[in-house]
């Protein structure tokens, strides 16, 4: 079964075809936002609508076919007008070709990445999602059967590295510029906390804060020293989330996924936690459409299949999906 997925939640606007393997994977990241600071929703949205039609038809001719056999799209959780977008355009795909059609959870599309490499986790597997909008620790038994084991009680950590970017007036979107200022910086330079709420939860405002004060220091030290240190304080607290947990609930495997799991240092560090790594490719953990086509796909191999009144929805918990 090759799968057409269109992913249209945030500010990338994707398309892909995914049978057994990835045939096709385009992604568009707009960059209309980029002199606001932060994604605008209706600039989202209306860029969609403009882009999406010659996605599609890119993904569909890379992959050498006219019609798939089946259409995915992303059906939350995100901004709603943009996920509008891309739900309304496969649904009408999908009624023109006469294929199925089905709303896949964006948050499951990204925790199930990882299942596209090889090698790929086995279930049961953790899962931690770490993403603009999400910091999420899963416990994956089975597909469709998650259960949160942890989460951010506050700020998302992708969201903790726009903020470090732009209080350093570095620029956005902020994970890739302080991963990459971090290269050269001393970690140890400057002592920020290590939050660790719950037993498994994350929080990653404080650490914000503690950003924006040190900075008001004379003595701040350079920003390769603060982005080294914030950095990798925010690692320290995935991977001992990460630790802890497999060790409460007997896992051996962690799947990582979602923007923040392109980080260099987060890649190299998480085997620290005991645990075996599967992280995919960097262009699949930020949002792209294989990681929807291949989550469809696999509901509706299971036999799942949805019908038009799938709703777009700005929040939707993965524990449903
Ligand atoms: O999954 P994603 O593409 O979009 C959603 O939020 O769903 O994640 C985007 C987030 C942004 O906050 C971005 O700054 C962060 O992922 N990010 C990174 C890196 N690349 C992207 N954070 C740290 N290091 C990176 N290399
Ligand atoms: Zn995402």
């Amino acid at each position: 079964m090759r799968v057409l997925g269109i992913e249209t939640s945030c500010d990338e606007t994707a398309a892909a075809v995914v049978g057994v393997t990835v045939e096709s994977d385009v992604v568009f990241s707009q960059l209309v936002h980029e002199e606001f600071g932060g994604v605008v929703p209706e600039l989202a949205a209306r860029a969609h609508i403009e882009k999406l039609p010659s996605i599609v038809a890119k993904a569909l001719s890379d992959a050498g076919m006219d019609r798939p056999d089946a259409v995915a799209a992303t059906a939350g959780p995100g901004l709603i007008g943009a996920v509008l977008v891309g739900l309304s355009m496969a649904k009408s795909l999908a009624a023109a070709w006469n294929v199925p059609f089905i709303g896949v959870n964006h948050l499951e599309g990204h925790l199930l990445a990882p299942l596209l490499e090889h090698p790929a986790p086995e279930w049961p597997f953790l899962a931690l999602v770490v993403s603009g909008g999400h910091t999420t620790l899963y416990d994956c038994r089975s597909l469709g059967d998650y259960r949160v084991v942890g989460e951010t009680l506050d700020d998302a950590a992708g969201e903790a590295f726009d903020k470090v970017a732009k209080i350093l007036g570095l620029g956005y979107p902020g994970g890739p510029i302080v991963d990459r200022t971090a290269i050269g910086g001393n970690a140890s330079n400057v002592k920020f906390p290590r939050p660790l709420p719950g037993e498994f939860d994350f929080s990653f405002s404080g650490l914000k804060t503690a950003v924006r004060s040190h900075v008001q220091r004379a003595d701040r030290g350079t920003d390769a020293d603060v982005c080294a240190s914030f950095q990798t304080a925010v690692v320290d607290c995935l991977i001992d989330r990460v630790a802890k947990a497999g060790r409460t609930l007997g896992r051996t495997q962690v799947a990582l996924s979602g923007g923040v799991a392109a980080n260099s240092e987060l890649r190299r560090r998480m085997s620290e936690s005991g645990l075996s790594v599967f992280v995919p490719p960097r262009h699949r953990c930020t949002d792209n459409a294989a990681m929807i086509a291949h989550a469809g796909r696999l509901h509706l191999l299971a036999g799942r299949r949805d019908d038009w009144t799938v709703r777009a929805r700005p929040s939707w918990s993965v524990e449903n999906p």
